[in-house]
């Protein structure tokens, strides 16, 4: 008898000449493997390597197969931070700072996120979810397969949970192209209970948190800490109440003033501290010590006109992990710009394209604690991208358009580019 072949799992998808980045070798390597492929069975990723090693480790027969023509594959991006359910612009209020008023007075005189709370209580759950999957789809198109979106622009206990709600619904209508996951965010005190500030605290961590947890309808729990919205005080309430109830505690931390924020994600061990535009040293420590992740949010600080960017090179040098997101909202990110804010952390973070390739794919999975999500290797998500350009480098630097080809979300291609699309390649 001849000897049997070893089993080998069958590929249901195969991605071939590829120059492959795994993301999956720590912060500043991108793990590249020229001249390699990808096979998928099903839903998980079956092999990763150098293409001569393919076929010993799965059956190819009958596999879908993609030609990279020498483009780079990665991983699916991971999109840590967004507020993509809101209704309403904020055009008017752009147009204000571009005059020279802050985000800050515009936001005391009763814009900012009060204004977008107004509009989104006033629009239907239909009109909100229509909205929020174009916003969805748009970040699909460019390479982005998971999605944390947050609440906050509900600011009651039945607003905050419709619009939970909306993001549910919004999941289960993406589920086969993008991963969405839920967080609750305490944004800010509405207007209509600035007089009892305590007594909304309590509603939040008493009422709003077990509910959502309990009805499942999210896994993280956010808070604005920062003047004009929440203190340290009434943010590490709500987070601890979160933290009791089961949701992973995150900040918005130092984003306009250096109020201590990144102290408090560290002291309660959160997954991330988020902006950081204002951390100091004291605070950098602190995250390094706790293993919180630093959000980074570049465009942020693009759009406020601000020249004050995360000190990103000085988080990592204090072996800092760092994810890198859009943090779309209509208030200080209104872009869904992906290639903009890869390129934004390399010109104003100080970042390699390599690092800031790592930190929108690995590093945002490690924000919202999706070990399968971000990097390539056996057993992870087949969530993935191949690009027309092919290296982390020529994505940073042909800046601001639209680089992806084909988008692979759980081993089924569900973004084709249309023709036209960017490729610098081959
Ligand atoms: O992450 N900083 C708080 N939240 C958003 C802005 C929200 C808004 O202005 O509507 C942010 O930048």
């Amino acid at each position: 008898m001849p000897p049997r072949k070893p089993l080998r799992p069958k590929a249901s998808l195969v991605v071939r000449n590829a120059v492959v980045a795994t993301c999956d070798a720590g912060a500043s390597d991108p793990g590249l493997i020229p001249g390699a492929a990808v096979a998928v069975d099903d839903r998980r990723i079956a092999f990763v390597g150098p293409e001569r090693g393919l076929e010993a480790v799965v059956d190819v027969e009958g596999a879908q197969v993609i030609d990279a023509a020498g483009g780079l594959v990665t991983p699916g991006l991971v999109d840590a931070h967004t507020h993509l359910v809101f209704a309403g612009e904020r055009a008017g209020e752009f147009a204000l700072r571009c005059s020279g008023k802050s985000y800050l007075s515009v936001a005391l005189s009763g814009g900012g996120i009060a204004a977008t709370t107004r509009a989104t209580r006033a629009a239907s759950d239909a009109a909100l979810l229509e909205t929020a999957m174009a916003r969805a789809r748009r970040l699909l198109a460019q390479g982005v397969t998971t999605v944390e979106v947050k609440s906050g622009y509900g600011l009651s206990t039945e607003d905050e949970l419709r619009l939970l709600r909306v993001i549910h619904d919004l999941a289960h209508a993406l589920w086969a192209e993008v991963t969405i996951v839920p967080t609750l965010l305490a944004h800010a005190v509405p207007p209509e209970r600035a007089g009892d500030r305590d007594a909304f605290v309590r509603e939040l961590c008493e009422v709003l948190v077990p509910r959502a947890a309990r009805e499942k309808l999210a896994e993280h729990v956010d808070v604005f800490a920062e003047e004009g919205a929440f203190t340290l005080d009434e943010a590490r309430r709500v987070l601890a109440a979160g933290a009791r109830h089961g949701l992973v505690p995150h900040v918005h931390a130092d984003q306009l003033t250096a109020s201590g924020g990144s102290r408090l994600a560290a002291e309660l061990s959160c997954a991330s501290a988020d902006h950081l535009e204002e951390i100091d040293d004291e605070g950098i420590a602190a995250l390094a010590r706790a293993d919180v992740v630093a959000g980074l949010l570049p465009l942020s600080t693009l759009f406020l006109g601000s020249s004050r960017y995360a000190p990103a090179r000085k988080l990592l040098s204090a072996g800092v992990r760092v994810a890198l997101a859009t943090n779309l909202n209509p208030g200080s990110a209104m872009s869904e710009n992906v290639g903009l804010a890869l390129s934004l952390a390399c010109l104003q973070l100080g970042l390699s394209p390599a690092e800031a390739l790592v930190a929108f794919t690995a590093g945002g999975a490690r924000a919202l604690r999706r070990p399968d999500a971000g990097r390539l290797r056996p057993g992870a998500d087949a969530d993935l991208v191949l690009w027309g350009c092919g290296s982390p480098e020529h994505l940073a630097w042909h800046m601001a358009v639209n680089h992806a080809l084909v988008v692979v979300k759980r081993g089924r291609v569900v973004h084709t580019a249309a023709a036209g699309a960017a490729v610098d390649c081959r």
